[in-house]
């Protein structure tokens, strides 16, 4: 093992964020994120981890992939089990929490924000999408909920097609069959009411800089205000 009193991050690239703070921070969080993707240097450049509130109160965080960015709406969207422990969570407290991490880059994103349900079309489209083996897998797991052993999961890939009633010898066959989309699975939409972004900075003077809006959500009808900004130190 290398010392550990030798740094490994020396914060040299010294690309903070512009003097003038734009007026959204989504350009500029999009543009991370693009980057991020684009050069893929580590395999889920997308993963954030979020964190709902559980029923005792405390933060309870995990990671998910973020699949969507509306830059115009300043809003974020992930796939999950609405009937998980996080799907409950959110059905009963619909705030999270989420943060992104490009450690290549020295850069951090924070958001806050209400979350609602994504559209059945954008659920729908993002499902069909999906590779078979997940597609099956969002009928199979019961998520965060306890089973006796890793077999009777895999045991459960029968039920599932025997309900479903899919093709088995096309399954068998390595053929790609269409599964429905489960009425307990699909997205969240985060509407961030605040984002703060970070960039590493020379000598670990980083840069910091936090935007807040207010956003009302009544059923269908989400309305935001503003963004308003400001530099923090680090
Ligand atoms: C890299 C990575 C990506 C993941 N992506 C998702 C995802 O997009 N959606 C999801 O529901 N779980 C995803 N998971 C699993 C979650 O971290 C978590 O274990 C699961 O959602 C159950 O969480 P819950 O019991 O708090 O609801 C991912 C895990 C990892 C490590």
């Amino acid at each position: 093992m290398s010392d550990p009193s030798t740094p490994i991050h020396f914060y040299d690239q010294g690309e903070g964020l512009p003097d003038s703070l734009p007026d959204s921070p989504f350009p500029i969080f999009k543009s991370w994120f693009d980057e991020a993707w684009e050069k893929r240097i580590t395999p889920n450049t997308n993963a954030m981890t979020i964190s709902t509130l559980h029923e005792d109160g405390f933060p309870d965080s995990r990671i998910v992939l973020c699949k969507d960015i509306d830059p115009d709406q300043g809003s974020i969207v992930f796939y999950t089990n609405y009937n998980g422990a996080k799907g409950k969570q959110l059905a009963e407290r619909p705030f999270a929490s989420v943060v992104f991490h490009w450690d290549e880059y020295e850069r951090q994103v924070r958001i806050r924000g209400q979350v609602v349900h994504a559209t059945e079309e954008e659920s729908d489209r993002y499902f069909a999408s999906r590779r078979l083996e997940s597609r099956l897998g969002a009928w199979i797991s019961d998520q965060s909920q306890p089973i006796e052993s890793r077999q009777a999961l895999l045991e459960k890939a029968g039920e599932v097609i025997a309900h479903l009633n899919l093709d088995a010898s096309a399954l068998m066959n390595g053929e790609d069959v269409v599964v429905p989309r489960p009425p307990h699975w699909g997205g969240f939409r985060i509407h961030a009411q605040s984002v703060e972004l970070w960039a590493g900075g020379v000598g670990r003077i980083h840069d910091r800089a936090r935007w807040n809006r207010a956003v009302t959500i009544n059923g269908d009808e989400i309305s935001a205000g503003a963004w308003s900004s400001t530099r923090l130190q680090p």
